[in-house]
């Protein structure tokens, strides 16, 4: 796949965005079909596919483990499962580039595997921490290298049947519960995880559109217990891949702030468990309205119509965190422009994404004239007017340059954003689909 490198966009002061916009399908969604696609019996068809640079990523680990994974002319993917016991191991290293979620639940599939597969990424993911997923692998009975720290390369030795666990996780991940689940699998046994609060239950809700057995739970306490029965079938099954709710994030957020904007979202997925933001903006007094809520292949969908509004700062409780764990840094552009102060509280997650999004949304916010404060797990910000004319760099980050470029939408001097080629992991086409809603942002290098 080719790739632009070194793309700069400039982003200036924008007033009425108007129509539809339709942003793509959703990341998480479009990881676990490939996934599970592969992982069943029968052949498996996906419309609505991000075809984004890290789902194409997991689309290529596929094959490197011996999976048929074929795009139609119409856009159509089609996966031609191996059951759960059919992969090959890969002859090269799989490199899942800038994507957490690929290279954490293809782990979860290897170590469910007889078989031994190395995993690489690009100079983010590099850092990124994965002794969250090998450690109760390992407890699974997989053995595994890395490099010091618990970096990549990891090289993971799975097995056929690896030993079921009752896992209790540190933080909600929902890459932590997938790989679990996923080595699972085939185990004997049943395999439970239990998590601090609920994230995201794409897997689990796929699982079961596969046929497998998940249970699931959120007790008094607020913990989230999850329970895959062991020695699974999976069973081809068609999946619509929603729109993805982080992605409309970035247009709802530039039509609340800039006058005049009024802009329809469709078929944006509406899982609980990724509305967070939504619930957010609308406290915050958004005019967000949601229409024609239904349910397509198993999971809420609705469009949304959103119009420029006043907004005030809130104090968003450390519950909430899981559900807009990606949001944080398009919601604290929000922020600059409520009245008051904004307080985002269990934040400490958002330290080990891509960046470290509070220091590197904190630094740039500030920088461009607003009021930032944040601590190891809350970020604070007070609403004024946004000077502008900064440049910032993505650091591989996609949604660090989203936001910035929205920044720049109500800044007063323009914003201008290196290595913004990095929005290709989750939304190929932002800035032309922002560009036909009205937006002022332009490219300045090739
Ligand atoms: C994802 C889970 C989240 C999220 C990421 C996608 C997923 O990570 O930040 O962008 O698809 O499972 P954590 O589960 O580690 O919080």
């Amino acid at each position: 796949m080719s790739m632009q490198t070194n793309l700069s966009l400039l982003s200036q002061r924008t007033d009425n965005l108007a129509g539809i916009v339709d942003v793509p399908g959703d990341k998480s969604m479009s990881h676990r079909s490939l996934i599970l696609g592969s992982l069943a019996i029968g052949t498996t068809k996906v419309t609505g596919l991000l075809e984004g640079a890290d789902v194409l990523a997991t689309a290529d680990a596929m094959r490197a483990l011996g999976v048929d994974i074929t795009r139609q002319d119409d856009g159509t993917w089609v996966i031609v499962g191996q059951g759960l016991h059919g992969f090959v191991a890969p002859e090269t290293a799989l490199d899942l580039g800038n994507s957490g979620t690929g290279v954490r639940l293809l782990m979860g599939v290897v170590a469910g595997q007889a078989i031994t597969a190395t995993f690489t990424g690009d100079a983010s993911l590099s850092v990124r921490p994965m002794a969250r997923i090998t450690d109760p692998l390992q407890q699974m009975g997989t053995r595994v290298a890395s490099r010091d720290g618990g970096l990549l390369p990891v090289t993971i030795t799975g097995q056929s049947e690896p030993m079921a666990i009752s896992y209790e996780s540190p933080v909600a991940s929902a890459q932590i519960k997938s790989a679990i689940l996923l080595a699972g699998l085939t185990a004997r046994g049943d395999t439970e995880i239990i998590e601090p609060h609920a994230s995201r239950d794409h897997t689990e809700s796929m699982l079961r559109h596969f046929g497998a057995t998940v249970d699931q739970t959120v007790r008094d306490d607020g913990r989230h217990h999850v329970r895959l029965h062991g020695d699974a079938q999976l069973i081809a099954a068609d999946i619509a891949v929603p729109r993805d709710p982080s992605s409309a994030a970035f247009p709802m957020v530039a039509a609340l702030l800039t006058t005049g904007s009024d802009i329809t979202l469709p078929s944006i997925g509406m899982n609980p468990l990724r509305t967070g933001l939504i619930t957010t903006l609308i406290e915050m007094g958004g005019d967000i309205s949601i229409h024609n809520p239904r349910d397509e292949g198993g999971e809420p969908v609705a469009d949304l119509r959103v119009r420029q509004s006043d907004l005030h700062g809130i104090n968003i409780p450390a519950e909430r965190a899981a559900s807009m764990i990606d949001e944080f840094p398009i919601l604290s552009v929000a922020a600059t422009q409520a009245q008051g102060t904004t307080i985002m509280n269990g934040v400490a997650e958002l330290r080990v994404k891509e960046t470290d999004r509070i220091k590197v949304m904190a630094d740039g916010l500030i920088a461009a004239g607003a009021i930032v404060s944040y601590d190891d797990d809350t970020m604070t910000v007070t609403g004024c007017s946004i000077a502008g004319g900064i440049t910032v760099n993505s650091q591989h980050d996609h949604r660090i340059a989203m936001s910035f470029l929205t920044l720049g939408l109500i800044s007063n001097a323009p914003v201008s954003v290196d290595g913004c080629e990095t929005i290709n992991t989750s939304f190929p086409d932002f800035a032309r689909i922002m560009q036909n809603a009205g937006a002022n942002i332009t490219e300045t290098s090739s």
